[in-house]
């Protein structure tokens, strides 16, 4: 691809972004340059790479490629989505407050309560959800407002460009963890986020075969500061993996249309069914996100969570799927399905998950590539064994 990759569609620049053909051979694919170290022309001169954990190529081209689709001045790889909000979180100091969503990822949850809550920095959590409640909690102290859009597991959604608002009059910045939608649906810097975190081992890898984090920013100031963290606290993204992560990335826009229209032909079969309870999907109309999600993506993802009644029900459910597996994790090839509240959030304490509704009979799908009649029927006959 030669020009600007603005003038590109999303596709387009999913497949060339950061990737010209390599200057020594031409190779289409960009190489797993696996060094440690580079040796220098002459005393003081180099090739603009010194060391590996300040400079890969690979990374480099990763990096790239990431900051064109979110629409950012730069980002900066690590290794996996915890140590790509682990260099985030190093914006804050001591004394600083960060309103976060109620509903998230239980292991940023586990980070921010078990480990930063040490080093004097405060974690409010609110439902995002709800503008009024957030404006309500932020403080003079409020540095960063911190969501995921839809939440996980509760699929909660946050009007990106309210909470943008809300945060820049309280001097705050926003930083959005996009895992769940990917770049493809949602561009959080668009709608005027400061901040862009991913889990690189979901969507955007996209085959379950490796970890990464990825942290895109919107000012040049912010993504100075990460390249300097990433190369002094060294938690980098291994070149192999920014090769897989690259390769994912190219297939995208394709996978992410056929994940969702998967998703679509499941939460038909769930609706009707009389196992089922409450259906937790934005793309449905009667969702409370549903129009605000239509606003600010183009699409509705992947993943959605529904309620069977109890821990026993969710149980048979899930040993009785064939196509279906039972593991964490989201954003693979393949479907994946979960129990919350004994899996992903356990460590979210049981009071705390009673509180917010993430209930014992609440199971979680991240719904694959494979073929639509074939999920839905695993998902009836598992069903019918409840
Ligand atoms: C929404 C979200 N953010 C962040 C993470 C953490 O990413 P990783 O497992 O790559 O460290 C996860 C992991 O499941 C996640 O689901």
């Amino acid at each position: 691809m030669k020009g600007n990759p603005k003038d590109f569609g999303f596709s387009t620049r999913a497949i060339h972004a950061g990737q010209p053909p390599e200057a020594t051979t031409g190779a289409v694919a960009v190489p797993i340059f696996q060094t440690s170290t580079y040796v220098h022309d002459e005393f003081g001169q180099h090739k603009g790479f010194e060391y590996a954990r300040g400079e890969n190529p690979t990374r480099a081209a990763l990096e790239a490629n990431i900051a064109a689709l979110e629409g950012g001045v730069g980002a900066t790889a690590y290794a996996s989505g915890m140590a790509a909000i682990s260099a985030l979180v190093t914006l804050l100091h001591s004394g600083d407050r960060v309103i976060a969503s109620r509903d998230m990822y239980g292991g940023t949850f586990r980070y921010f309560s078990k480990i930063l809550d040490r080093y004097g920095i405060d974690f409010t959590y609110v439902n995002t959800a709800d503008l009024s409640a957030l404006e309500a909690a932020m403080t003079p102290e409020t540095k960063m407002v911190y969501i995921e859009t839809p939440t996980n597991p509760l699929m909660e959604i946050t009007d990106l460009a309210g909470a943008a608002k809300i945060a820049h009059a309280h001097g705050a910045v926003l930083a959005v963890d996009n895992t769940f939608l990917s770049p493809y649906l949602q561009r959080p810097l668009e709608h005027g986020a400061d901040l862009v975190v991913h889990s690189a081992t979901k969507f955007l890898n996209g085959h379950s075969d490796s970890m990464g984090g990825l942290l895109v920013a919107a000012s040049q100031e912010h993504h100075d500061w990460f390249v300097f963290v990433q190369k002094s606290a060294g938690a980098i993204l291994g070149p192999m993996d920014c090769f897989l992560i690259l390769r994912g990335i190219k297939t995208l826009g394709v996978r992410m249309d056929r994940h969702e229209s998967n998703t679509q032909a499941i939460v038909r079969l769930l609706a009707d069914h009389p196992k089922v309870g409450t259906i937790l999907y934005p793309g449905l109309p009667a969702h409370p996100g549903h129009e605000i999600q239509r606003r600010q993506a183009t699409g509705f993802g992947g993943v959605l969570t529904f309620d069977v009644g109890s821990t026993e029900a969710a149980a048979t459910l899930l040993n009785r799927v064939q196509v279906l597996s039972l593991a964490e994790s989201l954003g693979g090839v393949e479907s994946l399905i979960s129990h919350p509240a004994s899996m992903t959030h356990a460590s979210v304490p049981k009071e705390n998950r009673d509180k917010i509704g993430i209930t014992d009979g609440l199971v979680r799908i991240s719904v694959g590539i494979e073929d639509e009649a074939d999920l839905v029927g695993d998902l009836r006959q598992a069903l019918e064994a409840i």
